[in-house]
């Protein structure tokens, strides 16, 4: 199957209550990993490239990644998605380069230029049969260009008058969820009416949330046996994504999960196995880890199993 845009993905994950996971890729092992999971689910699955991935790996060598994933294995419905776009030019790049998504990530910016910047996105994407996701609000937290202290949680009005405006296909809130390993103090909450209210305005639309790793204690343990330190982690309780998963989530953003997966199983390989040196060796059983834990997820939290 060739790449696909998520048009089709979303229009059935919005009929059918669950989500599509979006998991970010930096390197072959965790393109392979979460590939092999999304094939033994028969899943759906979105690949997504951040612009540190592009300057990490080369968008080049991405996409040849895709492609060989998508040789080895057919029959998995997959779409590439460039993850918090930072400007036009780095969406137009991607869009020219065969991704059959882009965010641009305006949510930084007052509330008209990140229409106009969201506009100018779509309407370059939109003849060349690229899908655009758009954020409104701030999630706390940083990324890589975006610093923000609070969370400024999406305004259902303004949601709506901003997908008009602009013509974005899917929308990303800001609904308490936020980027990263540290994402509640207490206890962890996310405001559902907000989220309601956008939905009941925007009817049939796909929303997107970030920031919606798990953040599984096995992995902070691992990781804190054996020489981590990643104290206080907390993220999203699954029950919690599977119910936004039903209420026009389409599409579920995970990156941190992974990263904690990698680098709990590196970490225990090489302290048990100290005269290891062959990459090979402690990357296969990461790679692993990354399988098992998005496998988990697809079952569990998207619910997207069985339907490629
Ligand atoms: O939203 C942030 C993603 O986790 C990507 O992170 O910019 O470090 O690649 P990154
Ligand atoms: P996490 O940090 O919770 O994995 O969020 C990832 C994300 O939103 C990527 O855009
Ligand atoms: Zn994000």
């Amino acid at each position: 199957m060739p790449l696909m845009g998520p048009r089709e993905m979303f229009a059935a994950a919005y009929a059918g209550h669950y989500a599509v996971g979006a998991f970010n890729v930096n390197n072959m092992e965790i393109v392979q990993g979460i590939m092999r999971a999304a094939s033994e689910e028969k899943s759906p699955v979105i690949l997504q490239v951040s612009a540190g991935a592009r300057k990490y790996a080369g968008q080049t060598y991405i996409m040849k990644l895709v492609e060989a994933a998508l040789a080895e294995d057919p029959s998995v419905p997959v779409v590439v998605h460039l993850d918090h776009g930072p400007s036009f030019e780095m969406c137009k790049d991607c869009i020219d380069g065969g991704f059959t998504s882009v965010m641009i990530d305006g949510s930084h910016l007052p509330y008209e230029e990140n229409i106009a910047l969201t506009k100018q996105v779509v309407d370059y994407a939109h003849p060349r049969g690229v899908w655009v996701e758009a954020e409104l609000g701030k999630l706390a937290g940083v990324e890589e260009h975006v610093s923000s202290a609070e969370h400024v949680y999406t305004d259902p009005d303004e949601a709506v008058d901003f997908v008009r405006r602009t013509g974005c296909d899917s929308l990303a809130v800001a609904i308490g969820t936020s980027h990263g390993a540290y994402k509640f103090k207490g206890e962890a909450k996310l405001d559902f009416t907000r989220l309601e209210a956008i939905s009941a305005l925007l009817p049939e639309y796909p929303l997107v949330l970030h920031g919606a790793s798990s953040v599984p204690q096995e992995f902070v343990e691992l990781c804190n046996q054996y020489g981590g330190q990643v104290g206080g982690a907390r993220g999203v309780p699954e029950e919690m994504l599977r119910k936004a998963a039903g209420m026009g989530v389409c599409k579920i953003n995970v990156d941190t999960d992974i990263r904690l997966a990698l680098t709990a199983s590196i970490r225990q390989f090489l302290s048990e196995r100290p005269e290891q040196f062959d990459p090979r060796a402690y990357l296969a059983p990461a790679r692993e880890a990354v399988r098992n834990m998005v496998a988990h997820k697809i079952r569990n939290v998207m619910g997207s199993s069985g339907k490629a």
